[in-house]
């Protein structure tokens, strides 16, 4: 793999997607990895990431010298770069301008690393200290005002570096850097694609699974979809599906996990009419949390009951001895980047799936970012109503009805969001927006008119959002002309509701859901 060694920065990831993006597969390692650690991995090149820090603060990370004399190629930036340059003996200091943003810079010489890019470009920097002098061997390929080298590589040593952030949109011909380096400066080809990582991923889960049973809870949505296809691919009939209806879902989705996942991908699935339990269990509940922690227990306890079954059943055909997860790379190198026992998310159902249950994991994706999963998931056949969802949340419309839960309600609410869902997806905007909440107000009522008559209804909420990963979100200007159409619709076609409203709130303060 390359290897980025991350530095603290909020672009380490970043930095792996766009190497992946170039079709070579990447890993983060922390920087408190010594050489040792680094070279075990194997690594085709190195790449040094961003970081808070002045390489001569007090603490400031700092780059083993001997990392440079392993004959791996290796690219440095930002505080990557000057702790590069520091290791190597070149000058790093303070230039009493700070460049933050987008920065022009201009190329003296291309090198290899800027190859076939304007000798004027702009540049995303984000850096107070700067390389003064290079270090011995290293040829200057180009400077800023703050920063009079601002790019340099010694191509006999295969070593690289740059003060600004090729991994973002905003330096243009970054990609053009990256893939300079990978294809040109380390030599590697483009051929981390889908579909090795497939050929891959089928041989590790035989490998790891040999002959045993596993079983996966579906959730209808991306993640345990494409997991499940990707054991399916791997070990067939060893795999049973296990899908909780728990009635909470919107028109069509059970279906579509029912009929479309198993005819795409043909897995064997239990699906568990869980409906009138959760109804009974959530009979009279209004407070948010509580609702939630019910739902999340209702929904292990389904599960727990189905895996026994599952595994009663087996009897002399075989231990069930696997339960596949959908967790992600992101996941993973969040939560401390890697070897040793995985947890299993506890947001990835419902609540999370119990510890007891005793389970060894498959968990196929946990290499991939969420678009690689993507595109896995279409190379594996699995519907594109399935691969492009939108994110929904695991207990589903019983937190979008703002009151207690009741089958009738429930009717409502699915009739209003298939509505909004069909007209969003009419106008092309399914990839434009995060998410459109659909939120019924079921314990406020208001005087309409429709026909000759006075009516007193239910409001409608309407919560498009615009979003990168949820933390933080804006409300999506829908156009006008859509909006009147969904509320037109929604109120002529749905009993009980005569009014739609817009959520016009960001995120903070307003969370996305409304409960
Ligand atoms: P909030 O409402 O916190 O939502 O702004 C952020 C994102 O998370 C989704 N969400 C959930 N997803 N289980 C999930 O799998 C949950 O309990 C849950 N609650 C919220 C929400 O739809 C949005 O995308």
């Amino acid at each position: 793999p390359v290897l980025v060694i991350d530095f603290g920065a909020q672009y380490a990831q970043l930095i792996a997607r766009r190497v992946r993006e170039a079709n070579v597969y990447s890993e983060i390692v922390p920087h408190t990895a010594s050489v040792a650690d680094i070279m075990a991995k194997n690594p085709a090149a190195i790449i040094l990431s961003g970081g808070p820090s002045s390489v001569y603060a007090d603490g400031a990370p700092t780059v083993d010298p001997a990392l440079f004399e392993q004959g791996v190629p290796v690219l440095g930036i930002c505080y990557g770069f000057q702790a590069m340059a520091a290791a190597l003996g070149g000058t790093v200091a303070q230039t009493g301008l700070r460049e933050y943003g987008r920065t022009p810079v201009g190329v003296c010489e291309a090198g290899v690393l800027l190859a076939g890019s304007p000798a004027q470009q702009p540049t995303w920097m984000s850096h107070g200290d700067a390389v003064h002098a290079a270090p011995a061997g290293f040829t200057v390929l180009a400077s800023s005002q703050g920063a009079p080298v601002a790019a340099f590589e010694d191509d006999t040593r295969r070593l690289y570096g740059v003060q600004w952030h090729p991994e973002v949109k905003h330096s243009p011909f970054g990609q053009d850097t990256l893939t300079n380096f990978l294809y040109k400066g380390a030599g590697l080809s483009p051929d981390w694609t889908p579909g090795n990582v497939i050929a891959d991923q089928v041989a590790a889960i035989r490998a790891q699974v040999g002959s045993s049973r596993v079983i996966c809870g579906l959730s209808g949505g991306v993640d345990s979809s494409v997991a499940a296809a990707l054991v399916q691919r791997a070990v067939g009939d060893q795999l049973t599906c296990v899908f909780v209806d728990h009635g909470l879902l919107r028109q069509g989705e059970a279906e579509q996990v029912e009929k479309d996942f198993v005819a795409a991908i043909g897995v064997k699935l239990v699906v568990v009419d869980a409906k009138q339990r959760f109804l009974d269990v959530l009979a009279g509940v209004t407070e948010p949390e509580t609702k939630r922690k019910i739902i999340g227990r209702e929904f292990i306890r389904v599960f727990e009951d189905a895996a026994r079954d599952i595994v009663a059943d087996a009897g002399q055909g075989g231990d069930v001895k696997f339960l596949v997860q959908g967790t992600l790379y992101p996941d993973v190198v969040e939560s401390g980047g890697g070897e040793g026992a995985a947890n299993i998310k506890s947001h990835h159902n419902v609540g999370g799936l119990p510890d007891d249950l005793q389970f060894e994991l498959v968990e196929p994706l946990r290499t991939l970012f969420k678009d690689e999963v993507r595109a896995v998931g279409i190379e594996l056949g699995v519907p594109e109503d399935i691969v492009w969802r939108q994110p929904f949340p695991g207990p589903g419309l019983g937190i979008r009805i703002i009151g207690e839960v009741t089958a009738d309600r429930l009717d409502i609410l699915r009739a209003a969001d298939a509505i909004a869902r069909e007209e969003l997806t009419k106008a092309g905007l399914d990839r434009d927006i995060w998410q459109c909440p659909v939120v019924l107000l079921a314990d406020v009522r208001s005087v309409g008119v429709q026909g000759d008559g006075r009516t007193y209804g239910h409001p409608i909420v309407l919560r498009p959002v615009s979003s990168e990963d949820a933390m933080t979100a804006d409300w999506s200007r829908l156009p006008y002309d859509l909006l009147a159409e969904i509320s037109n619709r929604i109120t002529n076609e749905v009993s009980d509701v005569n009014r739609v409203v817009l959520d016009v709130t960001s995120k903070p303060p307003g969370t996305i859901e409304w409960e």
